[in-house]
């Protein structure tokens, strides 16, 4: 194992009624919250109100902003930032999904920062003071709600961005998972896909006798196999989504990497450059990209695709090579995720190959891309034809 530290002062309440827990979380009667949203699901499914109700209890000054994008973007970050200083406000309360909660984490180091917030996303700048943020999550899928990461997208420039910082990890974050029963089908199964890539990116690690982690990644990933398909069938199910839930926030929140060199995000990285260009939902971009990417990266050396194999697929190796043990996870992989429901190509989201060298170009924000293999630009245009 590396050394490591294991640190999250994200406090989690999680249950059914845990909105309650808000009124002490804001500790004193009368604050200035800065109520951050989306496009206005949690006014149809109630949760809007449930919250509303701890707010009014507790006398706080309410400054809503709605809105957020899917993958949200730079100017909505920039005109919370403006509300937050033109309303002096003291806390940020973001109430949605993964891309609710991001734009929250950026304005919340925004508004102490002079110049623009764009050159702390794209590390030009440190972070150096944060308003408080909690959040109150409604979807399961980034892991946001209780990591330090970030994702903001700059449309004009075409450039998605994941950024981090220790100032950025929510206070609190409130889990019932009766406000996810609400998530439709294709919502849900991107959630899905996306919780299981990032373990399966940490589970891409080189670090020798990680096996405690390694059963935890497995566990993990078991966990949601067996959970998904009966999901899928059932989206009202309390229990499923309880599951879904808690695994989404465990599988990033930074335990399934301790001790090990952190795994492979070349995935993400792709992702992310497709998803600037195209817009397209990230669980969807991953569950097309990520078994091309363990596809490319088998072929050159298939031994942890292949341990993967037989821990999480069950696939018997008596009379197989390491590469055909390998080969078949990945298939079982790709083809679980269709089951589900996921797109397995670029054409289901209409993308052709016209804007491919852009893709690569974008892949390359950070200066290298990808631990477990280090990829150059040859090998993601590889990942990319063969995702068309
Ligand atoms: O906008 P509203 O109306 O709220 O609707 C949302 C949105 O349309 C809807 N939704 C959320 N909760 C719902 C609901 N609909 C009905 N009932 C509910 N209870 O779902 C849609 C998608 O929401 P979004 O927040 O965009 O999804 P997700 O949580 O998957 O977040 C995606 C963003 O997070 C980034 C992605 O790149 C993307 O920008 N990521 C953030 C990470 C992090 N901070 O750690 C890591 C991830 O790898 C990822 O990159
Ligand atoms: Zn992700």
């Amino acid at each position: 194992m590396q050394s490591f530290l294991q640190y999250n002062p994200t406090k989690l309440w999680f249950g059914l009624g845990q909105i309650e827990r808000l009124q002490q979380e804001l500790g004193t009667p009368g604050k200035r919250v800065l109520l951050v949203y989306g496009g206005g699901s949690i006014k149809q499914n109630g949760v809007y109100d449930a919250v509303m109700e701890q707010l009014e209890w507790m006398k706080a000054h309410v400054v809503e902003l709605s809105g957020v994008e899917s993958n949200p973007r730079l100017t909505t970050v920039q005109k919370g930032i403006a509300l937050c200083r033109e309303e002096g406000i003291e806390l940020i309360l973001a109430v949605g999904g993964g891309s609710v909660i991001d734009c929250a984490k950026a304005i919340s180091v925004g508004v102490y920062y002079e110049g623009d917030v764009w050159d702390i996303i794209t590390r030009k700048a440190e972070a150096t003071r944060a308003l408080p943020l909690g959040t109150v999550l409604t979807l399961a899928a980034t892991g946001s709600e209780m990591n330090n990461i970030s994702v903001i997208t700059h449309w004009d420039k075409n450039e998605k961005r994941g950024w981090s910082s220790p100032l950025a990890y929510p206070a609190f974050s409130i889990l019932d998972p009766m406000y996810t029963t609400t998530v439709p089908l294709d919502q849900t199964i991107y959630g899905i896909v996306d919780m299981m890539s990032h373990v399966l990116e940490q589970y891409f690690h080189r670090t020798d006798n990680a096996p405690m982690i390694d059963r935890y990644m497995e566990a993990t990933l078991l966990t949601i196999i067996e959970a998904a398909p009966k999901l899928i069938a059932d989206l009202q199910s309390y229990e499923l989504r309880e599951t879904i839930m808690y695994a989404g926030t465990m599988a990033f929140n930074g335990q399934l990497s301790c001790g090990t060199d952190g795994g492979d995000w070349a995935s993400h990285q792709i992702e992310h450059g497709l998803s600037a260009v195209y817009d397209i939902p990230h669980g969807g971009g991953l569950a097309v990209l990520f078994p091309n990417w363990m596809q490319h990266c088998a072929e050159e050396d298939p031994s942890r695709m292949a341990k993967l194999a037989k821990a999480v697929f069950a696939i018997q190796p008596e009379g197989k090579t390491e590469a055909e043990i390998a080969f078949e996870g990945i298939r079982r992989l790709r083809d679980f995720w269709n089951s589900l429901g996921a797109p397995s190509r670029l054409a289901d989201f209409q993308i052709n190959d016209s804007r491919i060298e852009e893709l690569v170009h974008k892949s390359f924000m950070k200066p290298s891309v990808g631990q477990y293999k280090i990829m150059t630009r040859e090998s993601v245009r590889d990942i990319l034809t063969r995702s068309l």
